[in-house]
């Protein structure tokens, strides 16, 4: 069998050549690290040995958690049984038991394997129960790829390719009330699907007025509220789900990415009993009309488990207090640059740094020979390019790339978060300087 080491040595072109050349030339172009050859206390590390701190939030746990790995490795020394037959898979049993006690809110699970399916099973659970036609979401939204998800994309590549879009998916202006309730209103909605605190379209909370109309409305007009909580929940906004403060609790929430604590690939919808008879309760068959083959496999179950056991409440707070010093800290040490715009978004560990297109040709991507993304801002991976040779892989928005994005690991040292708001001082004026 050949080797991890011998994989690893030809795998990267291998990616290149046979899953998606753009992608690799995309990360070649931008500068950022590839050859990441191991994972080191949270971090990974290149071929020349540089280790980089990541920002990018799907590793909240860091890079290969010691318990979690130690979790998924006694699951693999066991004779336990994966895949079980009949589907009646005791590990995702147990799991959907904890996630329902933890959520409070809860009590039936359907799980699957990314956010995007998670997504999927919402939209289905709702259109199910309610026969409806109609699912809205907000302007600017990112809910994953699938053909439901992808339909309530924010316009743009990731989304136009690929229509006819779902029949009845719309998009409602961000934060507009009125424009709520007179969709609601028409009795046709099954669904309106939120992101707490939008993360592609600009780390954008939703405001409070709009919480409390989508919390009222959906349930006047018998929708179902969805919270897409893929990037907020699991402890990044600093709690095990963001929408638990809201007015009323969703009727259904999503919870992928770090769930399998980075090691496995798990994700989760979380409803109410009541919503689940509606849709699948009616014989057997109803019951199973919604299933994917490998939705109970006892691996990712594991892994999801241990990444519960991690995610405990010292933990959430931590992410809360140094969230917040880390937002001050940034907020701090870029006043004043001509590149700041003054204020940084969002809560817990997922924030944004939205910076000040420099109005200069020299660094527009037509000047640079890309006129293809002619008006899309250049500021943001300019400075996630800058630092990524100071250690950190920070990232940009994918509707908006003038918004820096940082979301450390959870256990990121405190140290690191001041560096880096240093650092990236440092950067914003050495770009200042020649723009
Ligand atoms: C809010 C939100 N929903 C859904 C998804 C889709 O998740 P996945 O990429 O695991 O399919 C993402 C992915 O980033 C997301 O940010």
């Amino acid at each position: 069998m050949e080797t991890l080491e011998s994989i690893m040595r030809g795998g990267f072109e291998d990616y290149r050549d046979f899953v998606n050349p753009w992608i690799y030339g995309r990360a070649e172009l931008a500068g950022e690290p590839i050859r990441f050859v191991r994972a080191e206390a949270g971090r990974v590390v290149l071929e020349d040995g540089r280790a980089l701190e990541d920002f990018h939030g799907t590793q909240a746990f860091g890079h290969r958690h010691p318990a979690i790995a130690a979790a998924i490795r006694a699951f693999l020394d066991s004779d336990a049984p994966n895949w079980f037959p009949s589907r009646v898979n005791p590990f995702a049993g147990r799991l959907a038991r904890r996630l329902c006690e933890r959520s409070g809110a809860y009590d039936r699970v359907y799980f699957a394997c990314s956010g995007s399916d998670g997504v999927e099973a919402a939209l289905k659970l709702a259109r199910a129960a309610t026969r409806r036609p109609r699912i809205l979401g907000l302007d600017r939204g990112y809910h994953g790829c699938t053909f439901g998800s992808v339909s309530l994309m924010h316009d743009g590549p990731f989304r136009e390719p690929f229509g006819p879009h779902l029949p009845g998916a719309e998009h409602l202006p961000w934060g507009d009330v009125d424009a709520l309730a007179r969709a609601l209103g028409e009795g046709d909605v099954a669904a309106v699907v939120v992101e707490p605190v939008q993360g592609e379209g600009g780390v954008r909370e939703l405001p409070e007025r709009y919480v409390d109309a989508v919390c009222e409305l959906t349930r006047r007009h018998g929708a179902l509220l969805v919270a897409d909580e893929v990037q907020t929940g699991m402890g990044r906004s600093g709690h095990f789900l963001k929408s638990a403060s809201w007015p009323r609790r969703p009727d259904a929430v999503i919870l992928a990415k770090q769930l399998g604590g980075g090691l496995a690939p798990i994700s989760a919808m979380l409803t109410t009993g009541a919503w689940f008879e509606r849709a699948y309760g009616a014989d057997f068959e109803d019951g199973e009309s919604h299933n994917m083959t490998m939705s109970y496999n006892a691996l990712t179950a594991v892994a999801a488990l241990a990444a519960l056991d991690v995610l405990d409440e010292p933990l959430l707070a931590r992410v809360r207090a140094l969230g917040a010093s880390f937002r001050a800290s940034l907020a701090e040490s870029l006043r004043g640059s001509p590149l700041f715009s003054g204020e940084v978004r969002g809560v817990g560990f997922m924030l944004g740094v939205p910076l000040v297109q420099p109005d200069h040709p020299w660094v527009s991507f037509e000047q640079l020979g890309f006129p293809a993304l002619a008006g899309r801002p250049t500021i943001g991976p300019l400075v996630a390019a800058r630092l990524y040779r100071r250690g950190y892989f920070t990232f940009v928005c994918g509707h908006d790339w003038s918004i820096l994005r940082l979301q450390p690991r959870f256990d990121v040292p405190e140290a690191t978060l001041l560096a880096l708001a240093a650092d990236c001082r440092r950067e914003l004026d050495a770009i200042a300087e020649v723009v």
